[in-house]
Order: structure tokens, then sequence, then C-alpha cells
């Protein structure tokens, strides 16, 4: 029996009609139109459909949408309203990606890590993005674009 939940995504209210078995990733990309979390493993594997929950990073894959009702989301879409914000630039010039797949989920993975952690060491950006797989571009242009970043003004 269809259920209607109210969900903060990216700073905007919406009420929408779900099956109790749908999930978060469904309901935002089928309802809500928000594409950036990608549907890869869906069981949990892959964090290609990560977004952060009240601020905590979770796989949306596994997340029923009814669980998130009266919550905030934030996608990459929410980070980058006025353009790409500057870990989103960081990643650009370091060419940290060759795809769109894993990238959001890495981008809000690193998010989460920054906001509790402002000047991380590169095991901690590691430990963060642990749960992202990438399978074409390799680690290490992330770790070295977010060290980059987070060095700049400690100099
Ligand atoms: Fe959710 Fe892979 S699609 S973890
Ligand atoms: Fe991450 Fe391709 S750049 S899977």
């Amino acid at each position: 029996m269809k259920k209607t939940i109210r969900l903060n995504v990216n700073g905007e209210e919406w009420d929408v009609d779900v099956e109790p078995s749908d999930t978060l990733l469904e309901v935002l990309r089928g309802k809500i139109g928000i594409k950036s979390p990608k549907v890869g493993c869906e069981r949990g594997d892959c964090g290609s459909c990560t977004v952060l929950l009240d601020g905590k990073s979770v796989r949306s894959c596994l997340v029923l949408a009814i669980e998130a009702d009266g919550r905030g989301i934030i996608t990459v879409e929410g980070l980058s309203k006025d353009g790409p914000n500057e870990l989103q630039r960081a990643f650009i010039e370091h060419n940290a990606f060759q795809c769109g797949f894993c990238a959001p989920g890495v981008v809000l993975a690193v998010s989460e890590l920054l906001a509790k952690r402002p000047h991380p060491s590169r095991d901690d950006v590691k430990e963060a993005i642990s749960g992202n797989l990438c399978r074409c571009t390799g680690y290490e242009p992330i770790i070295d674009a977010v060290i980059d970043l987070t060095a700049k003004g400690e100099e």
C-alpha cells in the first residue's frame, strides 16, 4: 500500500507516494529526477548510489524510501547549484575521474570527511572512499586532489 512521505532533497521539500519496498535510490532517480546517484550493484558493494542522509553518507540502494521520511538528503546536485564547488574543481584539476559513475559518490564521501576533518591525512581520505569503487581511474589522483585542496592556506 502506498504511503506519502516528505523528503528534503538539496533544500527542496518533496511529497512523494512510495511503495513500502521502494528504495531511496529508486525514488530519487525515478520520482524526483535526481540522477547523480547511480544504479550500480544494488546490494551495497559499490558506493555509486551514495547520498548524504542528514549529513551521513549512506548507500541509497540499501535505504528504504520510507526510512528517509522527514529527513534531509544531499546529492551532488545540491553541492553544485552555483557551479562546481572547490572540492569538485580540485577533482577536475587533478583529472581525478574518467566517468560519472563513481564520481558523485566519491565527492559526497569526501564531503562528509571534510565536514568532520578539514585537514585529513592521505589515510583518512583512503578510508573515507574505501567503499566507493572506481573501475577506471585509480585512487591516487582523488587523494592528491583532496590533499592539495586541504593543504591550501596551511603553508
Ligand atoms: Fe548501491 Fe552499489 S548501487 S552500493
Ligand atoms: Fe570511477 Fe570510472 S572514474 S568508475
